[in-house]
């Protein structure tokens, strides 16, 4: 595989006559990629129905000329002004109910079909019009599904298209659903809640009390259809004018809709990495953390965004954007250490990225983001980034090619699961993705290189550890799959908690075959009042007490089981701390003669089929396994055949 750079460009922003210098600047600066298109709606249709593509086909023509491949986005993520007029209900409306208002971006709501009838409109032009251009070598659908919380919306249009999803999901022999399956299927009865048709379906928002969990989690598995819907609305579009691969950009810790199956439609993954931007609002980690990594950002977090992203891209996967300096966005938006933007890069191409493209090529001296950098500053000097782009764009171009790992590790990601724990928490600041990110990063902080599995994964043959939490509902076929591989596995806590309609099962949890292990009540616990585990460790936030005549293969202080297990199958009852899990997987580890690496917290490794990466995220040197390493750094360390 071969690793290539690119950036973001928007000629819409630029004067005609600067596009040529800085087509020419990309290619000297060793980008190979040029996206653009992708919010430019107000200038290819400026009226309802007439289109002005003039100044598209030239930028096409001037960046393509010049050796740029051009990812072209469709620009469905900035509906235009006029639009509004035509369509006032197409706005995505909050769960107080209000409209969410035009005047920056992502102001729709998936489920209305006068809206969807444009964009139908505006994508099948550009496929036309550019599916055959030889310059267009890629297509972006849309710009990153789900960002300022635009998944779910309140609209009447959501409760018609939701009412529909229903009586499709609860079918009768006729033509319309079957109302006593869902009353049945939700528990209805309780609170005297029972519909006497779907039309009486309502969204669960604005209840005077919590909404059914059952209603509120169907809800939000309807709302994750309709983004794959949309999605792939615009992909059949492309396709059938087009060979270029298509992409869309994801955003780091957005999980409610599914990213697998929206990626089942495309060719590639893309996702927009801001490592400095999600440190204080996404990764969840505490102050000192945050002070500490404030320059580079958390050491985990994008690794892990790269494994899932692999995962949905089922191989293929870019950065589509990389933060190259500061952003705007962020609580605090101070500048990267000198060679993080290197780092970053280099750390993306560790985890099989294919391409890297920054976000943006000149920082834009207008609107909203003014104060985010780019590759070039507005005044078009090169920006401390752009150092770092030329630097990683040299040393890719004599780097060796390099095939995609697989490991001996797994951790299985589950949207359903995110949502279900969204739907129920439990206790105050609970969630699936953070359970998730804590195993993932206890899994990192032993030098494992990780492959993140969606849950419709069966076959893990090669695997020697996997490890699969907080899966609310377990399709039975999963359960028999992990007990029946030859990996150490590791299951909840909370898997197999739920059915698929979000009632309790009978048989108690986890109920999985030759685990004589129940879960017979749970609590969930203050972050003030966490349980020590015997050993190293602590249960915090949820723990389950476990029933059983399974063999305990760990306790907590006061005497309860927590892990339970049969051979190589463990269920653990509880949310364990970064200790409790990293020994916990360490046991595991030793078990199975998987080689480990105590690293520092600032240190990771990604191996590739040929070559070890070391990063160290601190500017301070670091001496581990033999090796040293400098500041701010990437080491590469070529394995033995
Ligand atoms: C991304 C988005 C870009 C830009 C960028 C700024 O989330 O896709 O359009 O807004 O953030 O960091």
């Amino acid at each position: 595989m071969k690793r290539t750079l690119g950036t973001c460009y928007y000629p819409e922003h630029w004067p005609r006559n600067i596009w040529e210098e800085d087509a020419r600047r990309m290619v000297e600066a060793g980008l190979t990629w040029v996206r653009i298109g992708e919010f430019a709606w107000s200038r290819l249709e400026p009226q309802p129905n007439q289109y002005d593509f003039g100044w598209l086909d030239e930028a096409i023509d001037v960046l393509g000329r010049a050796g740029l491949k051009i990812v072209l986005g469709t620009p469905t993520a900035t509906p235009p002004r006029w639009m509004i007029d035509r369509h006032p209900d197409m706005l995505a409306v909050d769960a107080q109910g209000r409209p969410r208002k035009f005047g920056s971006r992502r102001h729709y709501c998936f489920s209305h079909e006068g809206y969807k009838a444009e964009c139908v409109k505006i994508v099948g032009k550009l496929a036309e019009r550019y599916g055959r251009n030889p310059h267009i070598a890629a297509w972006q659908t849309d710009n990153e599904y789900g960002c300022h919380d635009t998944t779910i919306s309140y609209s009447d249009a959501t409760r018609k298209a939701f009412q529909t999803w229903l009586r499709a999901r609860y079918p009768s022999d006729g033509n319309d659903g079957d109302i006593e399956a869902l009353n049945h299927a939700w528990g209805n009865v309780f609170w005297s809640m029972d519909y006497n048709d779907f039309d009486q379906v309502d969204l669960p928002n604005l209840t005077v009390t919590e909404a059914n969990p059952s209603h509120s989690l169907a809800f939000r598995r309807f709302s994750s259809d309709q983004v794959v819907a949309f999605n792939k609305l615009q992909v059949d579009l492309i396709r059938a004018n087009s060979e270029a691969p298509i992409t869309h950009n994801y955003m780091g810790r957005i999980t409610d809709f599914d990213h697998f199956k929206v990626g089942e439609d495309l060719d590639i993954a893309s996702w927009d990495s801001y490592p400095m931007g999600f440190l204080e609002d996404r990764v969840g980690a505490d102050n000192e953390w945050q002070r500490r990594f404030a320059r580079q950002g958390d050491p985990d977090f994008q690794a892990f965004h790269h494994d899932l992203y692999r995962a949905v891209g089922r191989g293929r996967w870019w950065v589509m954007e990389q933060q190259p300096g500061p952003v705007n966005w962020a609580p605090y938006n101070p500048e990267p250490l000198p060679g993080m933007v290197r780092l970053w890069t280099w750390e993306a191409f560790a985890h099989g990225a294919e391409a890297v493209c920054y976000f943006r090529w000149r920082q834009a001296p207008i609107a909203q983001e003014q104060m985010h950098a780019g590759l070039l500053r507005p005044d078009s000097i090169a920006a401390p980034g752009m150092d770092e782009a030329i630097e990683v764009a040299n040393e890719i171009s004599s780097a060796p090619d390099v095939g995609l790992l697989k490991s001996k590790i797994a951790l299985i990601f589950d949207y359903d699961a995110d949502a279900a724990w969204a739907v129920q928490p439990h206790g105050n600041g609970l969630s699936y993705f953070d359970l998730v990110f804590n195993q993932y990063r206890a899994l990192r902080s032993l030098g494992l290189s990780v492959d993140i599995l969606p849950p419709n994964c069966r076959d893990f043959s090669g695997y020697k550890l996997i490890v699969a939490g907080g899966l609310m509902h377990m399709a039975q076929e999963l359960k028999d799959a992990l007990a029946g591989s030859a990996a150490e596995v590791f299951v909840g806590p909370r898997s197999g908690a739920r059915t698929g309609d979000m009632r309790i099962p009978i048989p108690l949890p986890p109920d999985l075959p030759n685990l004589d292990a129940t879960v017979a009540r749970v609590e969930s616990l203050r972050p003030d009042l966490p349980v020590k585990l015997i050993g190293e460790g602590m249960i915090e936030g949820y723990r389950e007490i476990l029933d059983g005549n399974a063999e305990v293969g760990l306790r907590s202080e006061d005497g309860s089981p927590v892990v339970m297990k049969a051979n190589r199958l463990s269920y653990v009852g509880a949310c364990l701390d970064l200790t409790g899990w990293r020994s916990l997987f360490r046991n595991a580890c030793a078990k199975r003669n998987i080689p480990i690496v105590d690293l520092p917290d600032a240190v990771r490794i990604r191996d590739t089929e040929t070559e070890r990466f070391w990063f160290n995220f601190d500017p301070v040197a670091h001496k581990v396994d033999g090796m040293t390493l400098p500041p701010i750094s990437v080491t590469r360390q070529e394995l033995p055949a």
